[in-house]
């Protein structure tokens, strides 16, 4: 079915200057970019997003690197667009990813991996609303 996924270009890939060769590997895999803006979160936004890991021990370190440089938030929309996207962004942990996949290509490290996706419908569809309003996503 087509869905629609929530993505972040996080920090560490705005700054150095990787968002077009992200969006590319996104289209690429036939995903549609049918919102989206560049921010500079704020803390409380960024706390926000992840309250899900706030027991995390790396939950400080975690807001501090999302707010450190302007992100870049989408909306991406195509057949089971949660799932692909997954498979384009590769696991987690870029020692993990798989070739070809954007956090083999760009990340650093698990915590400056390059891009955010939502993991199943139910997130997507927060995350989405989270960011962006109804008339902002244009199809
Ligand atoms: P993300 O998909 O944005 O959701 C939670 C993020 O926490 C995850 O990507 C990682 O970047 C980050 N994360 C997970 N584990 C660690 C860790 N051990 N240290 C730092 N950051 C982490």
């Amino acid at each position: 079915a087509i869905q629609r996924t929530f993505s972040i270009i996080k920090p560490d890939a705005t700054k150095r200057n990787l968002t077009g060769k992200i969006i590319a590997k996104f289209e690429d895999a036939g995903l549609r970019i049918v919102a989206s803006k560049r921010i500079h979160m704020t803390r409380e936004q960024a706390e926000g997003f992840y309250a899900v890991h706030k027991e995390r021990p790396f939950f400080g370190e975690l807001v501090d690197f999302m707010i450190s440089e302007p992100v870049v938030v989408q909306v991406l929309e195509g057949e089971d667009a949660i799932a692909k996207n997954r498979e384009v962004m590769g696991a987690t942990n870029p020692a993990d990813a798989a070739p070809g996949t954007i956090r083999k290509e760009f990340a650093l490290s698990i915590g400056e991996n390059s891009v955010h996706g939502s993991d199943a419908p139910e997130t997507a569809a927060e995350e989405i609303k989270y960011f962006f309003k109804d008339e902002e996503i244009v199809g």
